[in-house]
């Protein structure tokens, strides 16, 4: 690992992130902390809306479009493919539902999905009779393979999560893309475990749909998700979250009329959660400033100098080891303690990681630092 002088992220930023006064904090897979930057957005809505009510109402919705834009930007879309949602699930729920299904089709998914990306798709059983198709993983990965080997002409979708959240294995949607372009075939990705800690390009990867709450790695509020349909597929999905503002004229609210907007706020039923759309602005805001090569490649180090730390203490990581199959985060385990134990001894020393399955979760973002990872491995006894 390179000592902390060579980190140009925390230099500049980290010092915008107050959490860092009283913790190490090392759990933005569960849920990160708000920087200054991220609060004064929202503060500067929540005293606007106090002090003038609406009044200024235009200003709440040009925030909301250049959110749009610079979400846009995050993941190579263009402004028109995205939709501003509540959370992930949302999404995958207009993703799961809008597919013209046919008895007896089937989805692919795998079957160490967080549960976000299942029951939207179980729910089809019942309806649609449509069957969910769950890939093992393989040693902490999914391999591509068995994917391969599951998908039939009854197949209509795949969907997985980018980065997995119980082991941490890094999908290749951009392989996994090429997959279902080949089999003509929906490629939806949950994309909120990678959205901010590594780059996700939905052009390069042929990504349909992708949907990604703010409130792990993008470092924004709960509430205020990013969605994405492409252009190409806007069409073929059936929008089941019609609304008051889906329609082209939604302000013409006696001249009743269904025509859907042409883009994808047509997926936006209505009224926004304008505070978090200050916040999540402000949050990817500061990600592009930062520039996400940087935070990837510094959220790989922090990860690789941490997996070479716990197996020499004796620890048994589960995530993968290659840069490529991992991004933020790392998964360990022991025969000595139970994960509840590991926890409690970080968390006495204001160390924040989580209990996932059999292990302890760490999840640290560029603003963590070298020294931070070498006081979580002192505080672990070796085995
Ligand atoms: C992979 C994954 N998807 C989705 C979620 C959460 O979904 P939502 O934003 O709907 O709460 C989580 C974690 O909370 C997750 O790890």
């Amino acid at each position: 690992m390179n000592s902390d002088s060579d980190c140009k992220p925390r230099q500049d930023w980290r010092s915008k992130f107050p959490v860092t006064e009283t913790y190490i904090y090392m759990n933005h897979a569960g849920v990160a902390p708000l920087s200054r930057r991220v609060r004064e957005a929202m503060a500067g809505f929540i005293e606007d809306a106090t002090v003038n009510g609406a009044v200024n109402a235009e200003d709440w919705a040009e925030t909301a479009e250049v959110c749009r834009t610079v979400a846009a930007q995050l993941i190579n879309a263009d402004t028109r493919e995205i939709a501003f949602m509540k959370n992930t699930t949302q999404g995958i729920l207009i993703a799961a539902n809008g597919i013209d299904w046919q008895e007896g089709d089937n989805v692919v998914t795998t079957a160490v999905e967080f549960p976000a990306n299942v029951y939207p798709w179980w729910s089809l059983k019942e309806r649609y009779g449509v069957e969910t198709r769950m890939i093992p993983e393989r040693d902490g990965c999914i391999c591509i393979e068995d994917i391969a080997s599951v998908i039939d002409t009854r197949t209509r979708a795949l969907t997985i999560n980018h980065v997995e959240f119980a082991s941490g294995f890094r999908n290749d949607i951009q392989a996994l893309g090429e997959l279902c372009r080949e089999h003509n075939i929906w490629f939806i990705v949950d994309a909120i475990q990678s959205l901010g800690a590594i780059e996700v390009d939905v052009k390069s990867c042929n990504v349909d749909i992708l949907a990604a709450d703010g409130h792990k790695w993008l470092l924004a509020p709960e509430g205020a998700a990013i969605f994405y349909c492409s252009d190409e597929r806007r069409e073929q999905l059936i929008n089941t979250n019609i609304g008051w503002s889906s329609v082209v004229n939604p302000r013409d609210f006696l001249n009743y009329d269904l025509t859907q907007k042409p883009d994808a706020t047509r997926f936006e039923e209505g009224s926004y959660n304008s505070v978090g759309l200050y916040g999540l602005k402000a949050a990817i805001d500061l990600l592009l400033d930062i520039g996400i090569p940087i935070i990837e490649t510094r959220i790989l180090e922090l990860t690789a100098g941490l997996i070479v730390g716990l197996e020499a203490k004796g620890y048994r990581v589960i995530t993968p080891k290659e840069d490529a199959e991992r991004a933020g985060i790392v998964i360990f385990e022991s025969e000595q303690y139970t994960p509840a134990e590991i926890y409690e001894m970080l968390y006495a020393e204001n160390i924040i990681t989580a209990e996932r399955g059999s292990g302890v979760r760490v999840s640290p973002h560029f603003y963590n630092t070298v020294s931070e990872v070498e006081r979580l491995l002192e505080v672990l006894p070796d085995l």
